[in-house]
Protein backbone atom coordinates (compact mmCIF):
# COMPACT_ATOMS: atom_id res chain seq x y z
CA UNK A 1 0.00 0.00 0.00
CA UNK A 2 2.85 2.37 1.07
CA UNK A 3 4.26 1.98 -2.37
CA UNK A 4 1.35 2.26 -4.43
CA UNK A 5 0.62 5.98 -3.13
CA UNK A 6 4.33 6.79 -3.39
CA UNK A 7 5.87 8.62 -6.55
CA UNK A 8 8.64 5.85 -7.66
CA UNK A 9 12.28 7.56 -8.88
CA UNK A 10 14.02 5.90 -10.64
CA UNK A 11 16.94 4.09 -8.62
CA UNK A 12 15.61 5.57 -5.71
CA UNK A 13 15.12 1.89 -4.58
CA UNK A 14 19.31 1.45 -4.20
CA UNK A 15 19.55 4.27 -1.54
CA UNK A 16 20.27 2.91 1.85
CA UNK A 17 16.96 4.33 3.38
CA UNK A 18 15.67 2.15 6.21
CA UNK A 19 12.57 1.01 4.28
CA UNK A 20 15.00 0.00 1.36
CA UNK A 21 17.46 -1.91 3.90
CA UNK A 22 14.72 -3.64 5.47
CA UNK A 23 13.64 -4.92 2.24
CA UNK A 24 17.15 -6.46 1.40
CA UNK A 25 17.23 -8.15 4.76
CA UNK A 26 13.76 -9.73 4.22
CA UNK A 27 14.42 -10.35 0.35
CA UNK A 28 17.98 -12.43 1.30
CA UNK A 29 16.28 -14.11 4.05
CA UNK A 30 13.27 -15.72 1.95
CA UNK A 31 16.46 -16.03 -0.81
CA UNK A 32 18.17 -18.15 2.15
CA UNK A 33 14.95 -20.38 3.47
CA UNK A 34 13.94 -21.62 -0.31
CA UNK A 35 17.44 -22.76 -1.06
CA UNK A 36 17.50 -24.04 2.20
CA UNK A 37 14.45 -26.00 1.01
CA UNK A 38 15.38 -26.93 -2.71
CA UNK A 39 19.12 -28.24 -1.47
CA UNK A 40 17.11 -30.86 1.41
CA UNK A 41 14.65 -31.62 -0.95
CA UNK A 42 17.90 -32.50 -3.36
CA UNK A 43 19.46 -34.68 -0.59
CA UNK A 44 16.76 -36.37 0.01
CA UNK A 45 15.78 -37.13 -3.52
CA UNK A 46 19.39 -38.40 -4.23
CA UNK A 47 18.91 -40.70 -1.15
CA UNK A 48 16.06 -41.70 -2.89
CA UNK A 49 13.99 -40.81 0.14
CA UNK A 50 11.53 -37.44 -1.42
CA UNK A 51 8.65 -37.41 -3.36
CA UNK A 52 8.20 -35.67 -6.49
CA UNK A 53 4.41 -35.13 -6.41
CA UNK A 54 4.65 -31.34 -6.15
CA UNK A 55 5.78 -28.95 -8.97
CA UNK A 56 9.38 -28.35 -6.99
CA UNK A 57 9.49 -32.33 -7.26
CA UNK A 58 9.11 -32.55 -10.64
CA UNK A 59 11.23 -29.74 -11.34
CA UNK A 60 14.34 -31.37 -9.83
CA UNK A 61 13.75 -34.69 -10.75
CA UNK A 62 14.60 -33.92 -14.30
CA UNK A 63 16.93 -31.57 -13.06
CA UNK A 64 18.78 -34.60 -11.63
CA UNK A 65 17.93 -37.38 -14.03
CA UNK A 66 19.49 -34.39 -16.98
CA UNK A 67 22.38 -34.35 -14.72
CA UNK A 68 22.83 -37.92 -13.97
CA UNK A 69 22.83 -38.55 -17.53
CA UNK A 70 25.32 -35.89 -18.84
CA UNK A 71 27.85 -37.10 -15.74
CA UNK A 72 27.41 -40.29 -17.44
CA UNK A 73 28.04 -38.68 -20.87
CA UNK A 74 30.57 -36.88 -19.52
CA UNK A 75 32.44 -39.92 -17.63
CA UNK A 76 32.61 -41.80 -20.50
CA UNK A 77 33.01 -39.71 -23.72
CA UNK A 78 34.14 -36.44 -22.06
CA UNK A 79 34.05 -33.39 -24.89
CA UNK A 80 35.16 -36.05 -27.58
CA UNK A 81 33.67 -37.13 -30.76
CA UNK A 82 30.79 -39.31 -30.38
CA UNK A 83 31.66 -42.97 -31.31
CA UNK A 84 30.07 -46.53 -31.07
CA UNK A 85 32.26 -47.50 -28.76
CA UNK A 86 31.08 -44.57 -26.27
CA UNK A 87 27.49 -44.78 -27.27
CA UNK A 88 27.45 -48.57 -26.38
CA UNK A 89 28.50 -47.50 -22.93
CA UNK A 90 25.22 -44.91 -22.07
CA UNK A 91 23.52 -47.04 -19.64
CA UNK A 92 21.78 -43.79 -17.86
CA UNK A 93 21.00 -42.40 -21.45
CA UNK A 94 19.18 -45.78 -22.77
CA UNK A 95 16.93 -45.98 -19.21
CA UNK A 96 15.88 -42.06 -19.90
CA UNK A 97 14.69 -42.94 -23.37
CA UNK A 98 13.41 -46.25 -22.55
CA UNK A 99 11.42 -44.66 -19.91
CA UNK A 100 10.49 -41.57 -22.03
CA UNK A 101 8.97 -44.64 -24.99
CA UNK A 102 6.93 -46.07 -21.87
CA UNK A 103 4.83 -42.52 -21.02
CA UNK A 104 5.00 -40.96 -24.10
CA UNK A 105 5.37 -43.99 -27.15
CA UNK A 106 4.56 -42.15 -30.52
CA UNK A 107 2.51 -44.89 -31.65
CA UNK A 108 -0.26 -44.77 -28.66
CA UNK A 109 -1.83 -48.17 -30.15
CA UNK A 110 -1.27 -50.43 -33.22
CA UNK A 111 -3.70 -53.23 -35.17
CA UNK A 112 -4.09 -56.46 -36.57
CA UNK A 113 -6.76 -58.16 -38.24
CA UNK A 114 -7.52 -61.96 -37.61
CA UNK A 115 -6.31 -63.66 -41.50
CA UNK A 116 -8.65 -66.74 -40.57
CA UNK A 117 -10.82 -68.08 -37.75
CA UNK A 118 -8.80 -68.22 -34.21
CA UNK A 119 -9.58 -69.22 -30.82
CA UNK A 120 -7.56 -67.59 -28.07
CA UNK A 121 -7.42 -67.89 -24.70
CA UNK A 122 -11.32 -69.04 -24.67
CA UNK A 123 -12.31 -65.97 -27.37
CA UNK A 124 -13.44 -66.75 -30.36
CA UNK A 125 -11.86 -64.49 -33.07
CA UNK A 126 -13.49 -64.93 -36.62
CA UNK A 127 -11.43 -64.49 -39.14
CA UNK A 128 -11.48 -60.41 -40.47
CA UNK A 129 -11.58 -59.69 -36.44
CA UNK A 130 -9.79 -56.33 -36.04
CA UNK A 131 -7.88 -56.47 -32.96
CA UNK A 132 -6.46 -53.31 -31.77
CA UNK A 133 -3.35 -53.41 -29.14
CA UNK A 134 -3.26 -50.51 -26.98
CA UNK A 135 0.44 -50.14 -26.54
CA UNK A 136 -0.25 -46.72 -24.28
CA UNK A 137 -2.87 -48.46 -22.03
CA UNK A 138 -0.50 -51.84 -21.23
CA UNK A 139 2.30 -48.85 -20.62
CA UNK A 140 0.57 -47.54 -17.78
CA UNK A 141 -1.02 -50.21 -15.97
CA UNK A 142 -0.48 -50.40 -12.14
CA UNK A 143 -0.65 -53.50 -11.79
CA UNK A 144 2.38 -54.41 -14.09
CA UNK A 145 4.52 -51.44 -13.44
CA UNK A 146 3.23 -50.41 -9.98
CA UNK A 147 1.65 -47.81 -8.29
CA UNK A 148 4.15 -45.36 -9.33
CA UNK A 149 3.64 -46.61 -12.86
CA UNK A 150 2.53 -42.84 -14.33
CA UNK A 151 5.84 -41.32 -12.62
CA UNK A 152 8.87 -41.06 -14.86
CA UNK A 153 11.49 -43.60 -13.47
CA UNK A 154 13.62 -43.88 -15.43
CA UNK A 155 15.26 -46.12 -12.46
CA UNK A 156 12.89 -49.23 -13.40
CA UNK A 157 14.97 -49.76 -16.81
CA UNK A 158 18.38 -50.11 -14.95
CA UNK A 159 18.49 -54.14 -15.17
CA UNK A 160 17.17 -53.78 -18.75
CA UNK A 161 13.99 -54.06 -20.43
CA UNK A 162 13.24 -57.77 -19.91
CA UNK A 163 13.67 -57.18 -15.93
CA UNK A 164 11.58 -54.56 -16.25
CA UNK A 165 8.95 -56.31 -17.89
CA UNK A 166 9.76 -59.46 -15.70
CA UNK A 167 9.34 -60.96 -19.28
CA UNK A 168 5.50 -60.09 -19.85
CA UNK A 169 4.83 -58.56 -23.20
CA UNK A 170 3.64 -55.11 -21.59
CA UNK A 171 6.29 -52.91 -22.88
CA UNK A 172 6.34 -52.51 -27.13
CA UNK A 173 6.42 -48.94 -28.23
CA UNK A 174 7.96 -49.98 -31.51
CA UNK A 175 5.53 -52.84 -31.95
CA UNK A 176 6.46 -56.50 -31.50
CA UNK A 177 6.57 -59.83 -33.46
CA UNK A 178 7.42 -59.94 -36.94
CA UNK A 179 5.95 -57.00 -38.03
CA UNK A 180 8.28 -55.29 -35.54
CA UNK A 181 9.53 -51.60 -36.18
CA UNK A 182 12.70 -51.87 -38.38
CA UNK A 183 14.21 -48.56 -37.67
CA UNK A 184 14.27 -48.88 -33.42
CA UNK A 185 18.15 -49.55 -33.37
CA UNK A 186 18.30 -46.43 -35.97
CA UNK A 187 15.82 -44.09 -33.91
CA UNK A 188 17.71 -45.00 -30.77
CA UNK A 189 20.93 -44.41 -31.89
CA UNK A 190 20.00 -41.39 -33.55
CA UNK A 191 18.33 -39.90 -30.28
CA UNK A 192 21.39 -40.99 -28.43
CA UNK A 193 23.92 -39.37 -30.62
CA UNK A 194 21.68 -35.81 -30.68
CA UNK A 195 21.13 -35.90 -26.87
CA UNK A 196 24.94 -36.96 -25.96
CA UNK A 197 26.08 -33.91 -27.85
CA UNK A 198 23.52 -31.86 -26.69
CA UNK A 199 24.29 -32.95 -23.05
CA UNK A 200 28.07 -31.97 -23.33
CA UNK A 201 27.83 -28.30 -24.80
CA UNK A 202 24.44 -27.60 -22.60
CA UNK A 203 22.28 -27.97 -19.60
CA UNK A 204 18.89 -27.27 -20.61
CA UNK A 205 15.20 -26.42 -18.97
CA UNK A 206 11.89 -26.11 -20.36
CA UNK A 207 10.75 -22.77 -21.14
CA UNK A 208 8.15 -21.73 -18.75
CA UNK A 209 5.85 -21.45 -21.50
CA UNK A 210 5.47 -25.23 -22.06
CA UNK A 211 2.09 -26.41 -21.37
CA UNK A 212 1.76 -30.33 -20.98
CA UNK A 213 -0.35 -31.50 -23.65
CA UNK A 214 -0.05 -34.53 -25.22
CA UNK A 215 -2.28 -34.89 -27.81
CA UNK A 216 -2.16 -37.67 -31.43
CA UNK A 217 -1.80 -36.27 -35.02
CA UNK A 218 -0.98 -39.66 -36.02
CA UNK A 219 1.51 -39.81 -33.64
CA UNK A 220 1.51 -38.69 -30.02
CA UNK A 221 3.11 -35.03 -29.71
CA UNK A 222 3.47 -31.79 -27.62
CA UNK A 223 0.27 -29.81 -29.00
CA UNK A 224 2.13 -26.79 -28.05
CA UNK A 225 5.37 -27.61 -28.75
CA UNK A 226 8.30 -28.27 -26.11
CA UNK A 227 10.61 -25.56 -26.31
CA UNK A 228 13.77 -25.26 -24.17
CA UNK A 229 16.12 -22.59 -23.06
CA UNK A 230 19.67 -23.71 -23.56
CA UNK A 231 22.25 -22.94 -21.36
CA UNK A 232 25.90 -23.23 -22.68
CA UNK A 233 28.05 -25.09 -20.28
CA UNK A 234 31.07 -23.18 -18.73
C1 LIG B 1 10.92 -43.47 -31.97
C2 LIG B 1 10.82 -43.80 -33.26
C3 LIG B 1 9.94 -44.91 -33.79
C4 LIG B 1 8.88 -45.54 -33.22
C5 LIG B 1 8.29 -45.34 -31.82
C6 LIG B 1 8.41 -46.53 -34.17
C7 LIG B 1 7.35 -47.39 -33.94
C8 LIG B 1 6.93 -48.37 -34.83
C9 LIG B 1 5.88 -49.32 -34.57
C10 LIG B 1 5.04 -49.38 -33.29
C11 LIG B 1 5.77 -50.13 -35.63
C12 LIG B 1 4.87 -51.36 -35.76
C13 LIG B 1 3.62 -51.08 -36.51
C14 LIG B 1 2.75 -52.31 -36.50
O1 LIG B 1 3.13 -53.35 -36.00
O2 LIG B 1 1.64 -52.19 -36.99
C15 LIG B 1 6.77 -49.69 -36.60
C16 LIG B 1 6.94 -50.28 -37.84
C17 LIG B 1 7.84 -49.80 -38.75
N1 LIG B 1 8.78 -48.81 -38.57
FE1 LIG B 1 9.02 -47.69 -36.93
N2 LIG B 1 9.17 -46.45 -35.30
C18 LIG B 1 10.13 -45.48 -35.11
C19 LIG B 1 11.12 -45.11 -35.98
C20 LIG B 1 11.31 -45.65 -37.22
C21 LIG B 1 12.36 -45.29 -38.14
C22 LIG B 1 13.44 -44.24 -37.84
C23 LIG B 1 12.19 -46.04 -39.25
C24 LIG B 1 12.99 -46.08 -40.52
C25 LIG B 1 14.23 -45.67 -40.60
C26 LIG B 1 11.03 -46.90 -39.05
C27 LIG B 1 10.53 -47.79 -39.97
C28 LIG B 1 9.49 -48.67 -39.73
C29 LIG B 1 8.97 -49.62 -40.72
C30 LIG B 1 9.44 -49.77 -42.16
C31 LIG B 1 7.95 -50.33 -40.10
C32 LIG B 1 7.10 -51.44 -40.72
C33 LIG B 1 7.70 -52.78 -40.45
C34 LIG B 1 6.83 -53.90 -40.99
O3 LIG B 1 5.62 -53.69 -41.11
O4 LIG B 1 7.37 -54.95 -41.26
N3 LIG B 1 10.52 -46.64 -37.80
N4 LIG B 1 7.45 -48.61 -36.08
Amino acid sequence: MEALQSVYIPGSRFLPTKRNMRMKAIDSEVQHSIRRIVNNRIKAMKAEEGNYDDLLGVMLESNIKESRAREEILNVLGDQNVDTDGLNQLKVVNMIFYEVLRLYPPFVGIARKADKDITFEGFSLPSGTQIALPIILLHYDEQLWGSDANKFKPERFSEGISKATKNQVIYFPFGWGPRICIGQNFALLEAKIALTMILQKFSFELSQSYVHAPHIVLSLQPQYGARLILHKLQ
